[in-house]
Formats: structure tokens, sequence, C-alpha cells
């Protein structure tokens, strides 16, 4: 359990519940679809679409607001932290966005080529979903504690209300 920080300097506490909610909503769809009918490719693949564009938006500001800041101030202070330095690295955000894309054309296809390019895509989101749940996790235990131990509670309050502005905006 990720440690209990004050909510008002809590970077990750709204963004990540909103990812989490956006998570449990498309988990319950994807898992009880029926691809042998065209509608439910039809009523993932958007829902899918904003969901994964919001986690990219997500990842693009913890990148510009909150690790980039943080990696010139452990700079500063001479503090090596590896994992602050690739973060988002590997992220399979950009491929499972266009498989999505992709997805639209196997709407007016047989059933045989929709069931099986569903299996393709819960195989692929499940897969992702089990790396961001844990990802979010590490980000709240690891660089908050920095996030407390290198800023002013004021420059907090101030990167917590950038970070939730840029995400209504997104
Ligand atoms: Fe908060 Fe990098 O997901």
């Amino acid at each position: 359990m990720a440690p209990k920080f004050p909510d008002e300097v809590n970077v990750f506490l709204v963004p990540h519940s909103r990812m989490k909610d956006l998570v449990g909503n498309y988990m319950d769809q994807l898992s009880t679809a029926d691809f042998r009918s065209s509608g439910a490719l039809e009523h993932l693949l958007p829902l899918l679409e904003n969901t994964f564009s919001e986690f990219k938006s997500h990842e693009h500001i913890e990148n510009q607001y909150i690790l980039e800041q943080l990696k010139q101030r452990l700079k500063l202070v001479n503090v090596t932290s590896t994992s602050v330095c690739n973060c988002h690295g590997d992220s399979q955000l950009v491929e499972i966005l266009n498989l999505l894309r992709d997805g639209y054309t196997c709407t007016s296809k047989p059933i045989s080529e929709r069931i099986s390019f569903g299996s393709q895509l819960q195989k692929v989101v499940s897969d992702f979903t089990q790396q961001f749940i844990p990802h979010m996790q590490e980000e709240e235990e690891i660089f908050q504690p920095l996030l407390m131990k290198y800023f002013a509670h004021e420059e907090l309050l101030l990167l917590k209300q950038q970070v939730i502005q840029q995400h209504e905006i997104w």
C-alpha cells in the first residue's frame, strides 16, 4: 500500500483516481464483450480510444510537470535515481492506440475475424493493465516521497494545481 501523504500535496491522488476509474470501466466491459456482435466492437473501440488517449495525455503531463521537475531537482542536489529517468520509456500506449484504430476495419468483417481481433484486444489491454496498476503504485510509492523530500510544501501545492489543471484540459 502506498504511503499516506497529505492530500493537498499528493500530486498523483486525483489523476490516478481518474485513471483507476477508467480501468475499472473498460475492464468490466471488455471482459464481458461478445465479439460475435458487430455492435460490441463499435461500442468498445471509441471507449478504449478515448481512454487510452487520456492515458497518453496523463503520461505526457507527468513527464512534463512532475518527472522533468523532479529530475532537475535531484540533479541540483546530486541525487541519482534511475527510476525517474526512464519511468515511461517502455510505454505501450502508442501501439495500443494504433491497434484500436486498426480495429475499426474489423467491425464489418466476418464473425471469425471480429472474434479473433476481440481476443487480441482483450489480451493486449489486459497485459497493459497488469503493468499500469503497479506502475501507478510505483509512482505513488517512489516519486511522491522524493517530491516530499526535495520540494517545499508551497511548490507541491502549485505542482498539484498545475497537474490537475492539465488533466482537466487534456
Ligand atoms: Fe501515473 Fe505514469 O502513470
